[in-house]
């Protein structure tokens, strides 16, 4: 976040709005001294405040991070304009961050929220880096936006993991394509499977920013004496580190010493040592995505969607494979139950 360019916005947007430093201040539940330390950018607010803000002054928060003269990159629909479709994954991005945020801007109707771009002022070399712009409204490090690329890029397609095969279930039975889509976005949704990355970050913020090396070390051996698994440890097909895992350490590390707070990444370094001498298990590709995208300040109700956001490339490729020379895919069973002729009780004497 360019406080700079934040400050000038919400100094410009409050006066032409007419409103005094005081009265502004008041409507955001903050005092004036630090309105005016936000308008000159001597402090570095949270989101939190800043919508505060946004919802005092009427506007949408993203009008805040938009430099002066720059035409935002996008436009929503507003009532009673026809509604465009959009369906780049940037947009949806920006979608999102608008309808997390409740829509303060008044006159934009939220359920009809479609996004449609404009003049891009902004040239994009990365879909990661466009993707991290309309998502934070701020313009990513070079490393960020590389980080995204190699994330979206490894996360694209896995073999017959637990979603892809879901997909090309449903495909085989001639449903539509979107269809085949969802069953595959149902499965990844779960914790054993791409809901793992969420459930990393959870569970880092459980243990505690700031929790000493003891902490860590009793909360995990803590799940260990439970018979609790660990989100990110283990492979159905890898039994050595999930090489996925290798590059978004790296960046993980890199990110946290580009934003000064290695905190994130020397806690899942210590939790990665522990797991590894005690239960042989290594990281998969959520383990340090986690820290990854949380460092990037991606909300963690996005880590899953984002893996989705890929991997509908290796869905779609896989059902297009499957297409090609379909059967249906149906196992047989074997029935394991009480042998014939079972008693049975009827209902009403249950
Ligand atoms: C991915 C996963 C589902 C693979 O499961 P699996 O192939 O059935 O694993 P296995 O059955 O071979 O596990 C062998 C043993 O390791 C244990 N184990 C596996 N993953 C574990 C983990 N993450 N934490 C603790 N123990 C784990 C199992 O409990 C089992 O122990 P047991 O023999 O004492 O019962 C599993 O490792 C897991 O649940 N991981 C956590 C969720 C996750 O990160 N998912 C994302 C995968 S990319």
């Amino acid at each position: 976040m360019d406080e700079r360019i934040v400050g000038q916005n919400i100094r410009a947007l409050r006066e032409s709005r007419g409103l005094s430093l005081t009265l502004a201040a008041a409507k955001a539940g903050m005092s004036k001294g630090t309105l005016s330390k936000i308008e000159t950018a001597r402090i570095s607010p949270p989101i939190s405040t800043l919508l505060a803000v946004a919802n005092a002054l009427g506007v949408h928060l993203s009008r805040f991070f938009i430099e002066p003269g720059e035409r935002p990159p996008w436009v929503l629909t507003r009532k009673g304009e026809a509604p465009r479709m959009s369906p780049r994954g940037p947009e949806c991005g920006y979608a999102y961050r608008a309808l997390a945020l409740n829509m303060p801007d008044k006159d934009v109707e939220p359920f009809l929220l479609t996004v449609r771009p404009t003049d891009r002022p902004v040239v994009f070399q990365h879909g990661g880096q466009e993707f991290i712009y309309m998502l934070s409204g701020t313009r990513p490090s070079p490393m960020a936006a590389h980080a995204m690329d190699v994330a979206l890029t490894l996360h694209a397609d896995h073999e017959l993991n637990a979603s892809t095969f879901a997909a090309r279930v449903a495909a085989a039975t001639l449903t539509d394509i979107h269809s085949a889509a969802v069953a595959g976005i149902a499965t990844l949704k779960g914790p054993l499977h791409g809901g793992a990355n969420a459930e990393v970050m959870k569970m880092l913020i459980e243990i505690g920013k700031d929790a000493p090396g003891e902490r860590i070390d009793s909360y995990v051996k803590g799940k260990f004496a439970r018979k609790e698994k660990i989100s990110g440890f283990g492979h159905r097909v890898y039994r050595t580190e999930d090489p996925r895992a290798t590059h978004l350490r790296q960046f993980s590390k890199q990110l946290g010493q580009q934003a000064g707070n290695l905190r994130w990444f020397a806690m899942s370094e210590r939790i990665e040592a522990l797991v590894k001498d005690e239960k042989k298990l290594y990281p998969n590709v959520d383990f340090y995505s986690a820290s990854m995208y949380y460092t990037m300040g991606i909300a963690i109700d996005l880590y899953t969607p984002i893996f989705a956001v890929s991997r509908i490339s290796g869905w779609t490729a896989h059902v297009l494979e499957q297409l090609a020379n379909n059967r249906l895919i149906r196992p047989r069973a074997d029935y394991t139950g009480p042998a014939y002729p079972q008693t049975w009780r009827p209902v009403d004497q249950r």
